[in-house]
């Protein structure tokens, strides 16, 4: 089967999508509006760009069924700093719970009974139960078509990155003690049970 982007749905396009670029890592993103209030939300269209600068980028997309930008995205323009706190097993259905359409200047912290910790480097609160937040200075935004059915691309520049003292043993991640979940299509998530190895080549 082909199928040409331009003779099929959005719906469709996005169906491909999250049902074949998976798992996906969940970045679950505070940030601050022009009043100060806090935000939380999660993004799955999220991954590292580069670590030098030490870069990660997450991408908030324009609802077809509103046609109004995501909280997040304003905030950030207006406010140039977020962190991407790491979503677990142990937090995921607060995570979810975050993703709750709240109008604006309503705290998901609050609604979903998140506790903040304060930032080092950034206003932005951070959540106290992720394993690993990084605080990040707004990089650059990279807007990708208009209107209902488009996105951005958000990078941010990590300042400074917290991360529970189990999980940075030797300068490396112990996989087992993060617990990671992944992103699956509709509502279906996954965990990283079953690791193999396969050796790159020379
Ligand atoms: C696990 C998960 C991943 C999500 N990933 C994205 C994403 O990558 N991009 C997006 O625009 N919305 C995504 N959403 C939906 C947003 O979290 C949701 O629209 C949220 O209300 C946006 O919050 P805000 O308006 O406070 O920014 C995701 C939801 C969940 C539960």
């Amino acid at each position: 089967m082909m199928l040409r982007p331009a003779e099929i749905s959005n719906a469709d396009r996005y169906r491909l999508l999250i049902g074949t670029v998976l798992p996906r890592p969940i970045a679950w993103v505070s940030s601050l509006d022009a009043e100060g209030r806090p935000n939380l939300a999660p993004f799955s269209y999220f991954t590292v760009a580069c670590s030098d600068p030490m870069t990660l980028l997450f991408c908030p997309q324009m609802p077809a069924a509103t046609g109004r930008a995501k909280d997040t995205l304003p905030n950030v323009r207006e406010r140039p700093e977020f962190v991407v706190n790491i979503c677990d097993e142990s937090t995921v259905e607060a995570m979810n719970a975050t993703s709750a359409p709240l109008p604006p200047g309503r705290s998901e912290f609050e609604h979903a009974g998140v506790a903040p910790a304060e930032s080092v480097t950034v206003f932005v609160p951070r959540v106290a139960a992720a394993p690993v937040a990084y605080e990040c200075r707004l990089q650059r935004i990279v807007d990708v078509g208009e209107g209902p059915g488009s996105g951005s691309v958000v990078f941010g520049e990590v300042l400074c990155v917290h991360i529970r003292d189990a999980l940075w043993v030797d300068g490396k991640v112990p996989l087992e003690g993060l617990r990671p979940v992944g992103r699956l299509a509709g509502n279906a998530y996954a965990r990283v049970t079953d690791v193999f190895e396969l050796r790159r080549p020379d």
